[in-house]
């Protein structure tokens, strides 16, 4: 599996402690069936924390995948980065001052849990007509996508990927979540499932378990999509194809009828 979200830079986010906690982090990916992850710390804030220049994260990764040859550990390390929602982004993605997904034409977007349906649009929106393809970062948590899911329609209509977190859906976030992560994922709402793993113990990669949760409720190849296919292609910067989403709306009317 290719894991195109986790924090396992160490001494940058809230991610890995120290290099100890991310050589841990790198065998229980290993141990749960992960080849190559995306380092993605948080990043760019507007003042003076989790401002990491690209030229920090490389160097970062480049010191973990000495540490992880000489540990012996088969994880392969690419640069990366969770990027928070700002105004400016595309301008300082097109200035080269923040990363991609391993310097591809793909980024990782992140959005306030309580942000606006059209600050949603509209952010979503500038960075894709800045040229780029967008993963956004575990929609279930976003409110606005929890009352009203059939919105990621539109997105994924325009090309926006959905990253589920794994965590979500073997209800380590909760049974509520639970539930949610399964709709949208039974209703092919989402292209990508990643760890979002920040430490060794309670939010540790453990992205075999929602593997397999995934091959139960949609199927072996669909599943495959999610943590092979699609984030292949993202590294490739290869065209990748969508499945149709379903209404969810409809279909719980269709309950009812
Ligand atoms: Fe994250």
């Amino acid at each position: 599996m290719i894991d195109i979200h986790i924090h396992i830079l160490p001494h940058l986010d809230d991610g890995a402690r120290d290099l100890d906690e991310a050589l841990d982090m790198a065998r229980q990916a290993v141990a749960e069936g992960v080849t190559t992850v995306i380092a993605t710390p948080h990043g760019p804030k507007t003042g003076l924390v989790r401002n990491y220049s690209p030229e920090l994260v490389r160097q970062r990764v480049r010191t973990l995948r000495e540490a992880l040859d000489e540990h012996g550990i088969p994880l392969e390390v690419l640069p990366g980065t969770e990027l928070n929602h700002h105004p400016d982004l595309p301008v300082w993605l097109q200035q080269q001052q923040v990363l991609t997904l391993n310097d591809s034409r793909t980024v990782l977007l992140e959005f306030p849990n309580n942000a606006a349906h059209a600050d949603l649009d509209a952010g979503l929106a500038a960075v894709q007509q800045a040229g780029y393809r967008v993963v956004l970062a575990h929609p279930e948590r976003i409110k606005q996508v929890q009352e009203h899911p059939d919105l990621l329609l539109a997105l994924i209509g325009r090309g926006v990927l959905m990253q589920l977190t794994g965590d979500a859906l073997i209800g380590l976030h909760g049974e509520k979540m639970r539930q949610r992560a399964e709709q949208l994922l039974t209703h092919h709402m989402i292209h990508v499932l990643a760890s979002d793993a920040h430490d060794k113990i309670t939010h540790r990669p453990q992205l075999g378990l929602a593997y397999q949760r995934a091959v139960e409720l949609i199927g072996a190849e669909a599943a495959q999509a999610l943590v092979w296919h699609t984030p292949d292609a993202i590294l490739h910067d290869q065209p990748i194809a969508l499945p149709k989403p379903t209404p969810i709306h409809r279909s719980l009317i269709a309950r009812f009828f």
